[in-house]
């Protein structure tokens, strides 16, 4: 593999159209990539060395990896960590970074920032990481480095998403379907919803709900929850795992039977999947808040085919499905169900497939 000295490198933020909570439940995923990414300005070191700057914090965070790193630079610092220790003799380099995928919103802008700092350095270092494999690498800096729990989607978004396409990913076999998703084609649009809730207990909540999936699997002595069925809920003793089992396992449903439609080109059709997963989100999984239930409501109220939350939960964005001539009648309607209940100003944008991570020169 050849080196290279310098460049500009670029990584995703996601959406996810269905399959939460599903990813490490070895469960199925339909995510696909935002036109807003994170970019990285790299160039190489002849010492083994990382000198980080952020746009938008205004700092510069050098390190060698001989102490721990923490804050931001620890995403950063865990993707360097992380190829090291998978044998990878990583160049040192400086990384000017600058993002326009907003942070808190669960739009994963942390797997951005992992996927361009990886794409960066595996080139700055001629390093033979095939791409099919970079999601595990850049979960494990994440996981094991940063410490945040997470599963394989946002990474595999980030990196492997095609424009034009979601990305239906077995999170088993980590096979990978490109799907068409024309939106603009079918007179349609997905309108992201930025709720603004402030983000409280997610780390511990996230892995709350991670231990109890993993629990009900162990309980009824399967790999994971892709395995159940609806069926073996019935072997659990414990409501609550039953409610997030429930959850799990018929989200993975929803999956597939959004890519069916998806395949038939019925994409309006999957609406009142999209709808019904936010229903388990919120009353099995028990992961939404009062804004997100309100911008779900009123924009389908207003007439979306369906909208659920995206991401992680305890807050962040939903997505509505809506014909692109209403769309702005589904805003000003979740808008309005807000100011009537004294939240935050929601903030709205029109999502289309991006491509994943690339070198952009
Ligand atoms: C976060 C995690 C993902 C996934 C989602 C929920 O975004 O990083 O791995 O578990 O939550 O679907």
């Amino acid at each position: 593999m050849s080196t290279v000295d310098s460049g500009v490198w670029a990584a995703p933020g996601r959406v996810n159209l269905i399959g939460e909570h599903t990813d490490y439940c070895d469960g199925f995923v339909l995510p696909f990539a935002l036109p807003h990414r994170t970019e990285v300005i790299a160039a190489r070191l002849d010492r083994p060395e990382w000198i980080v700057s952020s746009s938008l914090t205004g700092e510069t965070v050098t390190f060698d990896l001989s102490e721990p790193v923490t804050g931001w630079a620890a995403y950063v610092a865990g993707i360097v960590w992380a190829l090291r220790d998978a044998g990878y003799d990583v160049p040192g380099a400086r990384l000017d970074i600058s993002s326009g995928v907003p942070g808190g919103a669960g739009l994963s802008s942390s797997a951005a920032l992992e996927c361009a700092v990886l794409s960066a350095l595996v080139d700055l270092g001629g390093l033979d990481l095939p791409v099919a494999q970079r999601p595990k690498l850049a979960q494990r800096a994440e996981n094991a480095y940063v410490g945040v729990p997470c599963g394989i989607m946002d990474q595999s978004a980030s990196t492997l998403c095609r424009a034009g396409h979601a990305l239906f990913l077995d999170c088993r076999s980590m096979a990978v379907e490109q799907i068409p998703l024309d939106l603009v084609g079918h007179g349609l649009e997905i309108l992201v919803i930025d709720s603004r809730a402030p983000h409280q207990l997610v780390d511990g909540e996230y892995a709350a709900r991670r231990a109890a999936c993993e629990k009900a699997a162990e309980i009824l002595n399967l790999p994971a929850l892709r395995d159940a069925t609806l069926a073996d809920l019935s072997r659990l003793d414990d409501p609550l795992l039953i409610r997030r089992a429930r959850h799990v396992v018929t989200e993975n449903d929803r999956v597939l039977a959004t890519i069916e439609l998806l395949r038939d080109g019925r994409i309006r059709e999957i609406g009142p999947l999209l709808t019904a997963s936010h229903a388990s989100m919120r009353d099995d999984f028990e992961i939404t808040v009062p804004e997100v239930d309100t911008a779900v409501e009123a924009a389908i109220a207003a007439g979306a085919y369906g909208a659920r939350m995206t991401g992680g939960g305890f807050g962040g964005c939903v997505l509505a499905l809506v014909d692109t001539d209403r769309s702005d009648d589904v805003a000003a309607a979740v808008a309005e169900a807000f100011r009537a209940n004294g939240f935050t100003s929601p903030s709205f944008f029109s999502a289309t497939p991006a491509p994943g991570a690339t070198r952009l020169s």
